[in-house]
């Protein structure tokens, strides 16, 4: 069916969310589709679900979002919301006006980026998440996002085998009438089509992802470290329309060398590091790399929220800049490169195994919203990929980077 048009709430969110906005045609012919979020290699391996009550122009059911379409496909009738509440250990989740829930597909990331691929999967769901929340807080929705669920219970509503595809977060939207008792759901057994001939298996990566799984409603309650926080206010609303921004948004493949005001790399990092509506604490902090902003020495900062950019050694740094994003001179241009860093052992200690989810998750969030702020401001942005451990040793030794954005004005 066609995206809701009597609710234009949930149509502009899944269109300017995760749909595909920009197709180019590449040199052999083949034609290329870009999508509102950005996804390292532009490799896609999120898909996106809808479940809702009876709406004006949606019946109750469970729908797949497809991004070329801009439509949604129906996998069960009826409400499903009870059996969600229940998965998730969560009852806010039977009232909802709508669940958007998140999946990943392993294969289509690992080819590239081998066993690595495993944390693409939270980084590229946390771009998207990014644009879902600010668009949903832009129509005055309330937003509660979940890291925390029965893995085999949540992949079987979905249809999901846990194993080639599996459930990783849900994000309740605004409230409507209470659903029902769960009912009991049979297995989907739909087919799709193949998208590619084979479907490489990486043993590496789904052992990370068995050794996270939560097995009952009572280890997804332990695992939550506070109540699920419930974002009522727009905080996360833009500077201008969002469909704007996301419309100019991309990554940056060429920077300029003009500096960039202070007050502008400000906003944008108290944007990355603003309140996310999780069921966990946050663990990310911000340190980064300046090479050209106005008003502001070269040099490593880590940023305090709301508004402290703290010097923590001063110098010209542009050529580690750009060995420490892989050897990619976009770093080193870049007016400024910041990483979202986390301290992992007390993460894992806390939240057990599943916390690791949950921090690339978050990177992937405020990293989502680096993009957007930039792109707010007439500044433009690139996530990047990084050395691991020499971002730790040159930044901050005790923390472990999580993903990194490069920001400046575009070329
Ligand atoms: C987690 C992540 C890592 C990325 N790493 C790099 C990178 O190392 N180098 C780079 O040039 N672009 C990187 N990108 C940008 C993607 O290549 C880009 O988002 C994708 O091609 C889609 O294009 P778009 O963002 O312009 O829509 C990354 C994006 C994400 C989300």
């Amino acid at each position: 069916v066609p995206l809701p048009t009597g609710l234009p709430d949930l149509a502009r969110i899944l269109r300017f969310g995760a749909g595909v906005i920009r197709s180019r045609t590449l040199p052999g012919g083949e034609m290329y589709h870009f999508r509102t979020y950005s996804s390292a290699g532009a490799l896609y391996p999120v898909e996106l679900y809808l479940a809702c009550p009876e709406l004006t122009d949606l019946s109750a059911g469970l729908y797949h979002f497809h991004p070329g379409e801009l439509s949604l496909r129906r996998l069960r009738a009826g409400d499903v919301r009870a059996n969600l509440a229940h998965a998730a250990a969560d009852s806010a989740l039977a009232d909802a006006r709508a669940v958007l829930l998140l999946s990943g597909i392993m294969w289509r990331s690992a080819w590239k980026y081998g066993a690595r691929a495993y944390r693409h999967l939270f980084w590229d769901a946390g771009t998207m998440l990014a644009n879902l929340l600010a668009l949903a807080a832009s129509e005055g929705l309330s937003r509660r996002l979940l890291t925390g669920f029965v893995d085999s219970e949540l992949n079987h509503i979905l249809g999901l085998d846990g194993d080639r595809e599996a459930a990783i977060a849900l994000l309740a939207l605004g409230r409507a009438e209470r659903a029902e008792q769960p009912s009991s759901l049979a297995p989907l057994e739909l087919e799709s089509v193949p998208l590619s001939r084979t479907e490489p298996v990486f043993e590496d990566a789904r052992g990370l992802h068995a050794a996270s799984v939560l097995a009952s409603p009572e280890e997804v309650q332990s695992y939550r470290t506070a109540a699920p926080e419930t974002l009522e206010s727009g905080a996360e609303a833009g500077l201008e329309p969002l469909e704007t921004v996301l419309r100019r948004r991309g990554s940056v493949r060429e920077f300029s060398a003009d500096p960039v005001p202070v007050d502008q790399l400000a906003a944008t990092l108290a944007l990355a590091a603003a309140p996310v509506p999780a069921d966990v604490a946050p663990s990310n902090e911000l340190y980064g790399i300046v090479n050209a902003v106005e008003g502001l020495e070269s040099g490593v900062y880590r940023f305090e929220p709301p508004d402290v950019l703290e010097l923590l050694r001063p110098g010209a740094f542009r050529l580690q800049a750009g060995y420490l994003v892989l050897e990619q001179y976009l770093g080193s241009l870049a007016a400024a490169t910041f990483f979202l860093m986390t301290d992992l052992e007390r993460v894992l200690e806390t939240l057990g195994d599943r916390g690791y989810r949950a921090t690339e998750l978050e990177a992937g969030i405020r990293v989502g919203r680096i993009y957007l702020a930039s792109y707010a401001q007439g500044l433009a942005a690139t996530a990047s990929t990084f050395y691991d451990d020499d971002v730790s040793s040159f930044l901050a030794p005790s923390l472990s980077p999580m993903l990194c954005a490069a920001v400046g004005f575009p070329a």
